[in-house]
């Protein structure tokens, strides 16, 4: 029999859902991992874990039926959701995979949260955000232990998705003090740490991680010198400019994706869910990398 109980994953095909695979399958544990139907060979070819022979697929959807989903959850103990989409994924798909858990028998549910100090905000701060904390409401009721994992933001969001970093132009563009702290993590470190506290049985409650907390000023020091390249930090306005930014482009638009990355620069140059405290020291194991490693290996070749 394996040394560690059989975890189940939604989202493996996801950016962060694969590396969480990929953590477990490194030390010996056993997957099943859930895939919808649609999702391509591509996709699973690309779960590299697949070679070790650990990693089971099945084939489903977090809004099947529960009863089907229960099948699918089997035997596991602890189910992790890494799955993103909508409300109809994270606030009512995570409760149906919850109740599925709960019938196959599981005990213990990480939910898709992976963010900043979501327990600190309030409605309409994030529109995202106030959807896992629907889903945390959802799932209170349920038998299972909920744990929850917080990892403020990937480093890969900060030097992508964001748009802070105009390489090109050789800028670095900002909200807020840059003297705020803020909480920032790799995927892949960020998966490390999901695996240990899936695999910790005294895991219980909200745990907050980081790989740096640095400043802006920081950040733009450490992306300048993992890139080799000179950025001119510019800045755009206060915190509470942003929040005005904000509220201009949500009268402007029907589509809040189209600023939600200005709501989530808000949350942490704002300083409101910055984490009070961290529990990087309860795995001494994962060492995070830095800001500066993390760029210095992905920086685009101009
Ligand atoms: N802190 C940060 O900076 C940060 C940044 C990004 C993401 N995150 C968080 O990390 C988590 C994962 O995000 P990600 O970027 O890894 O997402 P992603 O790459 O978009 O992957 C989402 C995964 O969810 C699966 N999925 C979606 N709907 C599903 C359903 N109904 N049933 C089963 N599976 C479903 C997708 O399957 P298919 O492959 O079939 O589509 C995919 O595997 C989310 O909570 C997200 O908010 C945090």
């Amino acid at each position: 029999m394996s040394a560690f109980p059989k975890i189940f994953v939604a989202g493996a095909t996801g950016l962060l859902g694969g590396r969480i695979v990929q953590a477990l399958v490194d030390q010996n544990v056993s997957v099943r991992a859930l895939v919808r139907p649609g999702a391509g060979e591509e996709k699973k070819r690309a779960l590299t874990a697949l070679r070790s022979g650990r990693l089971e697929l099945v084939e489903g959807d977090i809004t099947d039926p529960v009863e089907r989903l229960a099948e699918v959850v089997g035997d596991a103990t602890t189910v992790i959701s890494a799955v993103q989409g909508g409300p109809e994924v994270i606030v009512d798909g995570q409760a149906n995979l919850m109740r599925a858990a709960e019938k196959a028998g599981a005990q213990r549910f990480i939910p898709s949260d992976f963010a900043f100090d979501l327990t600190k905000l309030d409605d309409g701060d994030n529109f995202m955000i106030d959807w896992r904390r629907q889903a945390a409401t959802a799932l209170a009721g349920s038998g299972l232990d909920v744990i929850s994992v917080l990892n403020g933001a990937f480093y890969e969001v900060m030097t992508g998705f964001m748009g802070l970093i105009d390489w090109q132009g050789a800028t670095l563009s900002h909200w807020g003090d840059p003297d705020q702290p803020l909480d920032l993590t790799s995927v892949a470190d960020t998966a490390a740490y999901t695996a240990a506290v899936a695999l910790d049985p005294a895991a219980t409650g909200t745990l907050r991680f980081a790989g740096e907390v640095m400043s802006m000023r920081d950040f733009h020091d450490a992306v300048q010198r993992g890139s080799g390249r000179t950025l001119r930090l510019r800045h755009f306005g206060t915190a509470d400019d942003l929040r005005a930014e904000i509220a201009r482009q949500a009268a402007l638009t029907h589509n809040p994706f189209d600023y939600v990355a200005l709501q989530y620069q808000w949350c942490m140059v704002s300083g409101k869910a910055k984490f009070d405290s961290l529990d990087n020291a309860r795995y001494p194991n994962v060492t995070p990398s830095s800001l500066t490693d993390f760029v210095r290996g992905t920086a685009p070749a101009l």
